[in-house]
């Protein structure tokens, strides 16, 4: 982490060089408990000067914690001593906003440290200004202690930790959160409906074990990479998606259990360069409004059960690297869409298009075209393009070859 000011979401960089004046503080033998609960168990409590109370009320809240971990292989806490708190690995104080005089604890980011502990309940929840709290790769377990009552936090990233239980319930109604990663732990149950009310950045709980459908309110939260992959949801894709019209970037549903068909509302997404529902159940034809993503790289339907035609304004994108529809039932692509296939950006192996190699058996495309064709509710929607009536095609051949940033959030570590 960089000199930026951990209260700011945008990053400022307030300096805390200049602190106008430093406090000494003597440590208190029971200090308060900051946000109320029990104390911290009983340090010691040696005299200490603090450079501000702020740092003397978390001190032992700190200690306490080092105390209770029980694998620290590369001594990242080996200088958790003394009163100069700032100064500890992985601990980053700034000045709060409610008086830039004071100095605080303000984040802590133990990326990759390996730490193991049987909970961070008692530590995190009671350091009160904390902003910010970034645990990706270590052995934290226990459910996701209550930090509601935390006034500025705003990034949570529990990812790769052996967190365990329900949804961590303690972040709905966190003001500030913008920023929420509980990817690769094993959380089960469903996604409480209220964590899309947020006014979050990027929401990543993949690899887990959510079995919940997609709330109807999807579509609340302005967010703008969404990675929901790796676990088992079911349900539609709400037609609520299409409220993240101006926002929503990067999104990852692949391998889970979605069914029902595509929404008309997917086409309304003109910020979207990143689309993945790959090995889902997802059925029906492909609406024809995905034509209007006009900044799409990657569309990947792979492994689902849609059929009929590929709109060939859909191939006509001009950003278009990677449009994958292996593993489906499609039966015709246009002359638009056999020029993405000759230059390796549209897959459509394994579906039942007549007349190209790798293709199912005429069996196999009878039987589901026989047996699970079902309509899709608002049938005269799959034709509309609401972007461009009658507008021409566009061909830009100048494809941005940039990778995504979502896909990261498919390995383990942090990104
Ligand atoms: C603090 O602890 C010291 C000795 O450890 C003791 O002499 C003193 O009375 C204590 N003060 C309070 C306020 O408990
Ligand atoms: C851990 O780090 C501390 C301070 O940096 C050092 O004093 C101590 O010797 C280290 N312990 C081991 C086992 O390396
Ligand atoms: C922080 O610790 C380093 C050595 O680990 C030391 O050089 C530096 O002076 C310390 N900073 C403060 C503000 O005490
Ligand atoms: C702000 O913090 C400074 C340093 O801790 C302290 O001296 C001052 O009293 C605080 N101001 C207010 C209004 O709390
Ligand atoms: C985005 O969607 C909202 C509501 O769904 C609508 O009011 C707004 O006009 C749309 N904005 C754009 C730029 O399409
Ligand atoms: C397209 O995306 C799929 C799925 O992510 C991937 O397996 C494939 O390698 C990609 N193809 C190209 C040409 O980048």
């Amino acid at each position: 982490m960089e000199n930026f000011s951990f209260f700011s979401k945008a990053f400022t960089c307030i300096s805390f060089l200049l602190l106008p004046f430093l406090i000494s503080v003597l440590c208190q033998n029971s200090s308060e408990s900051p946000v109320g609960g029990p104390p911290p168990l009983a340090v010691n409590t040696r005299k200490l000067i603090f450079k501000d109370k702020r740092l003397a009320v978390v001190y032992p809240v700190i200690q306490a914690f080092k105390k209770t971990i029980t694998a620290d292989p590369l001594n990242r806490t080996g200088n958790w001593v003394g009163s100069d708190i700032c100064n500890y690995t992985g601990l980053y104080c700034d000045n709060p906003p409610d008086n830039v005089s004071a100095l605080a604890l303000a984040g802590i980011d133990f990326n990759g440290f390996l730490l193991a502990a049987p909970t961070v309940q008692g530590f995190i929840d009671q350091l009160p200004d904390l902003a910010i709290f970034h645990a990706n790769s270590n052995k934290f377990s226990g459910s996701v202690p209550d930090i509601s009552k935390l006034p500025y936090f705003y990034e949570l990233d529990i990812s790769n930790n052996v967190f365990s239980g329900t949804f961590p319930t303690t972040v709905i109604g966190l003001k500030e959160l913008s920023f929420l990663d509980i990817r690769f732990n094993s959380f089960t149950g469903s996604v409480p409906p209220q964590i899309f009310n947020q006014a979050l950045e990027a929401l990543f709980i993949n690899n887990n074990d959510f079995t919940a459908q997609l709330p109807e309110n999807f579509g609340s939260t302005p967010v703008l990479y969404l990675t929901l992959a790796n676990n088992k949801l079911t349900g539609p894709i709400p037609r609520s998606i299409g409220n993240l019209n101006s926002t929503l970037i990067e999104v990852l549903l692949l391998n889970n259990k979605l069914s029902g068909c595509l929404p008309y509302e997917l086409g309304f997404l003109k910020e979207l360069k990143v689309f993945d529902v790959e090995n889902n159940l997802l059925t029906g034809p492909l609406p024809c409004s995905l034509a209007c993503l006009e900044k799409i790289e990657l569309l990947n339907f792979a492994n689902n059960l849609l059929y009929w035609e590929i709109p060939e304004e859909l191939c006509a994108l001009g950003n278009l690297v990677n449009l994958s529809l292996s593993d489906n039932y499609f039966t015709k692509v246009g002359p638009v869409c056999r020029k993405l296939i000759k230059n390796g950006v549209l897959d459509v192996r394994r579906n039942c298009i007549h007349g190209l190699p790798d293709q199912k058996s005429l069996h196999e495309c009878a039987e589901f075209y026989f047996k699970y064709i079902r309509f899709c509710p608002y049938p005269a929607t799959y034709k509309t393009i609401p972007c461009r009536p009658n507008a021409p095609w566009h061909h830009h051949w100048a494809r941005s070859k940039k990778a995504p940033v979502t896909y990261k959030t498919l390995s383990r570590h942090k990104f």
